[in-house]
């Protein structure tokens, strides 16, 4: 499906360790279009010490969501860069209703309209397991998790060839369970704002890697 996602401006929605970034990692190589993930963003603030990063780190430690202010700021200012022209994958953004009223203001000021809105499921017990096991290159990036996917070689990331390996501060069993009292409670409503918009797939994300890549195709194609 290479070169067929021109133009698309697509949103992954679903709970925490669902899986949105792994798939839309793979999502964005296969469609040529950037992945934007609010969550990545806002550690990057946090690890330059921005005064973002600095309001945004007790409030990600704790599970709960920044304010609304802060990321609609984040996403406006990003999504005017250059390489968002040919489209962008959000992952973890829009999480509240103004941020998705705000994300439909910006994109209609510009002329632009959403493609579509996926929401991978998976049920809550299984989040916590994904949560805790996971882990990425701490020079590249890539994804690992204790039990599903580890480096090939153990301790020497597949991509890069690092050995250094970093775990999130809010990947802890306590954190996991507020961030899932979020998810439940103010981004969930999300999802009857997209269907009514006609925008709305579900797949289930509560299988293999590889088959969670083939669906999401299958709604993108
Ligand atoms: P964010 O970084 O967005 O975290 P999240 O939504 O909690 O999602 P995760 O990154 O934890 O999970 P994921 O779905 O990407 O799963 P992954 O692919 O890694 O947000 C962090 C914080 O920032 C928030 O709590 C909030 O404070 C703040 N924030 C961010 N955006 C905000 C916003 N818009 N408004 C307000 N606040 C905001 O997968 C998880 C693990 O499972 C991995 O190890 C992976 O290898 C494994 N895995 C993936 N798929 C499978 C599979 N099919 N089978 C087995 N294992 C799998």
């Amino acid at each position: 499906m290479s070169g067929s996602g021109a133009g698309k401006r697509l949103i992954l929605m679903g709970p925490p360790g669902g899986g949105k970034g792994t798939q839309a990692k793979r999502l964005q190589e296969r469609l040529g279009i950037v992945h934007l993930s609010t969550g990545d963003m806002l550690r990057a603030a946090v690890a330059a010490g921005t005064a973002v990063g600095k309001q945004a780190k007790a409030v990600m430690d704790a599970g709960k969501l920044v304010s609304d202010e802060i990321l609609v700021a984040m996403i406006a200012e990003r999504t005017a860069k250059e390489d968002c022209a040919k489209g962008f994958i959000l992952d973890g953004f829009p999480r509240t209703l103004p941020q998705a009223e705000a994300l439909d203001k910006l994109l209609a000021e510009k002329g632009q309209k959403l493609d579509k809105v996926i929401e991978v499921t998976v049920p809550d017990a299984r989040l916590i397991e994904r949560i805790t096991g996971r882990f990425t290159c701490a020079k590249c990036g890539e994804g690992y998790h204790d039990k599903f996917k580890q480096p090939r070689v153990a301790g020497v990331c597949d991509v890069c060839g690092s050995k250094e390996f970093i775990r999130r501060a809010d990947d802890t069993v306590e954190t996991v369970s507020a961030r899932l009292k979020a998810y439940h409670a103010q981004t969930a409503p999300l999802l009857p704002y997209y269907r009514a918009k006609g925008l709305l797939e579900q797949i289930d994300g509560d299988r293999d890697m590889n088959a969670v890549t083939i669906d999401l195709e299958r709604v993108l194609t």
